[in-house]
């Protein structure tokens, strides 16, 4: 019991490194091992259009490797761990062409360096002057091609000033569309105010990715769907949504898989900040415009004492 508690990977791993240390020798080795082998599972989405591989990374980040199925061309979405990124590009037999920046944060952009090293003559997307090792500077709308997948930029500032997110979709395809937030939209949170507004959340959130049809499929920059949703649960105490993601999100934590992807139709019934127009979410804020909601929630959200259950 003491040893499933302590493997709770990316969801509990501020708790578990904190029990490590008050922990008898074997169980720290066990737990030690656990936690940087396979505490945190890589995780296929495949569709006919496009595979997705989701690939762990640091505690608590998400690379994903994007394949067209049909050229079995593929990029990579904030390598920050490159020898995983050529491991899982070998297993799936494809050409890595591109990199896929969201922002310049070091556990988003920090691997670019050493991944065109790796495999040289790689395209480098990014938004911002700051991303390393960047080639293709983007903006709001820019879009260009993956094989025969169309991606399409969507300049998302806040977390970030040259924050962006990449929308992925096939002409005349019946499944989802993909979208990579970064650390723009969580599930069940967003990203903090680092270099933005309430009002450029607002219009990411809502404006932005908000608009995408209401299937396209999340991948998000980090696993912090736990810890989000007991925010969540603390905005909305009567939202049963809720209560079900969460205890939806702990039992996949604690085996050590990932709650990614959502869509964007989930994300508008449990995520307080695709939610500022829902009265409950402003009346636990005390306001009544959905940007001084954002604002609030953000706020509150910041300094929030995560419970233990
Ligand atoms: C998508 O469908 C339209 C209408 O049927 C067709 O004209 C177009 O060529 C199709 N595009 C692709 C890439 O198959
Ligand atoms: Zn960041």
């Amino acid at each position: 019991m003491l040893i499933k508690s302590l493997v709770g990977g990316a969801c509990t791993l501020i708790g578990a490194a904190t029990a490590l240390r008050f922990a008898p020798v074997e169980v720290k080795a066990q737990a030690a091992a656990r936690l940087h082998s396979t505490v945190r599972k890589s995780h296929l989405v495949q569709q006919a259009n496009m595979r997705i591989e989701l690939v762990p990374a640091l505690s608590d980040n998400y690379m994903y490797l994007l394949i067209d199925e049909d050229s079995k061309e593929a990029a990579i979405v904030d390598p920050v761990e490159p020898i995983k990124v050529v491991e899982a590009v070998r297993k799936h037999g494809v050409k890595l062409t591109t990199v896929l920046t969201t922002h310049h944060h070091w556990d988003h952009a920090g691997g670019n360096e050493k991944m065109v090293k790796l495999m040289p003559g790689l395209k480098v997307y990014g938004g911002d002057d700051r991303v390393d090792a960047i080639t293709k500077k983007v903006s709001h709308s820019n879009s260009f091609k993956l094989g025969s997948l169309n991606v399409k930029c969507l300049f998302t500032p806040c977390h970030t000033t040259g924050h962006i997110c990449y929308y992925v979709t096939k002409e005349n395809s019946s499944e989802p569309p993909a979208v990579f937030t970064g650390d723009t939209l969580f599930v069940a949170g967003c990203g903090k105010f680092f270099e933005g507004t309430a009002e450029q959340m607002y219009k990411a959130l809502i404006e932005i990715l908000g608009r995408l049809p209401p299937e396209t499929r999340v991948y998000c920059g980090h696993e912090y769907t736990v810890s989000n949703l007991k925010f969540a649960r603390h905005v909305e105490p009567h939202n049963e949504v809720i209560q079900k993601k969460l205890a939806w999100a702990k039992e996949k934590c604690s085996d050590g898989e990932p709650t990614i992807p959502s869509t964007l139709a989930d994300e508008f019934t449990f995520n307080p900040f695709m939610r500022v127009k829902e009265k409950s979410v402003q009346d636990h804020v005390k306001q009544t415009d959905p940007i001084e909601t954002m604002r609030s929630l953000r706020k509150e959200k910041d300094s929030f004492r995560v419970p233990k259950e």
